[in-house]
């Protein structure tokens, strides 16, 4: 596919840019159940971010799967596909500065693997919004959990469709326990120790 084409390298590259943002670039990766809560951490996460005066975006499931991966279904192929768009996606804003907030179920570990690989292992950090099953389907936020045990949807993760967890997770977010600000501000907290690295 890429015979031919031979990248051009632009000047002004990820170091110029991080040094005139005053920050470097990465990707946060929160991974976890439907309705766990992920893009609503990864939404709050990134307000604090942008009061600090950071460059930030975020990509999520429900916003992506209605454009560029709106040809896509839920089958393990389709699955990887979504992933890899993300994480060539994710990479292109990295290289473009900014902290990049992604929040998709990304179920398998091989899948994430995959991101990471794709992003840069020094890019990447895994965020386990670790939310049981038993609450995401009490909250089930858009009645999907209801479809999916009545067979409505197929391929439903944590019905009839596998969740692997992080093994070794970045950051462990239990949010039965902890409330929304206490996971905001464990990410903050991080992601201020990686930055005077
Ligand atoms: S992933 O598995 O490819 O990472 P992604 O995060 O993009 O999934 O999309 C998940 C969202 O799609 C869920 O939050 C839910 O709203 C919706 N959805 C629709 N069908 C399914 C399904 N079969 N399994 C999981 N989520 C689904």
């Amino acid at each position: 596919m890429t015979k031919n084409i031979i990248k051009h390298d632009f000047v002004i590259s990820k170091v110029h840019r991080n040094k005139a943002n005053k920050h470097d670039s990465f990707v946060l990766w929160f991974t976890g159940l439907s309705g766990s809560g992920k893009s609503t951490i990864a939404s709050a996460v990134e307000e604090q971010l942008f009061a600090m005066g950071m460059q930030t975006y975020s990509l999520d499931g429900d916003n992506i799967r209605h454009g560029i991966s709106k040809d896509l279904g839920f089958s393990e192929e389709d699955r990887h596909e979504n992933l890899r768009r993300i994480a060539e996606v994710s990479k292109l804003f990295v290289d473009a500065g900014l902290i990049t907030l992604a929040s998709f179920i990304s179920p398998t570990i091989k899948d994430r693997a995959m991101v990471k690989e794709i992003v840069g292992a020094a890019h990447f950090f895994e965020v386990f919004v670790d939310t049981p099953l038993r609450v995401c389907e009490t909250r089930d936020p858009k009645g999907l959990y209801k479809k999916a045990r009545a067979g409505e949807i197929k391929n439903f993760t944590g019905i009839d469709a596998p969740y692997e967890p992080p093994l070794q997770p970045d950051i462990h977010l239990l949010t039965e326990e902890e409330a929304l600000d206490t996971c905001v501000k464990k990410v903050i907290t991080f992601v201020n120790q990686i930055r005077i690295q």
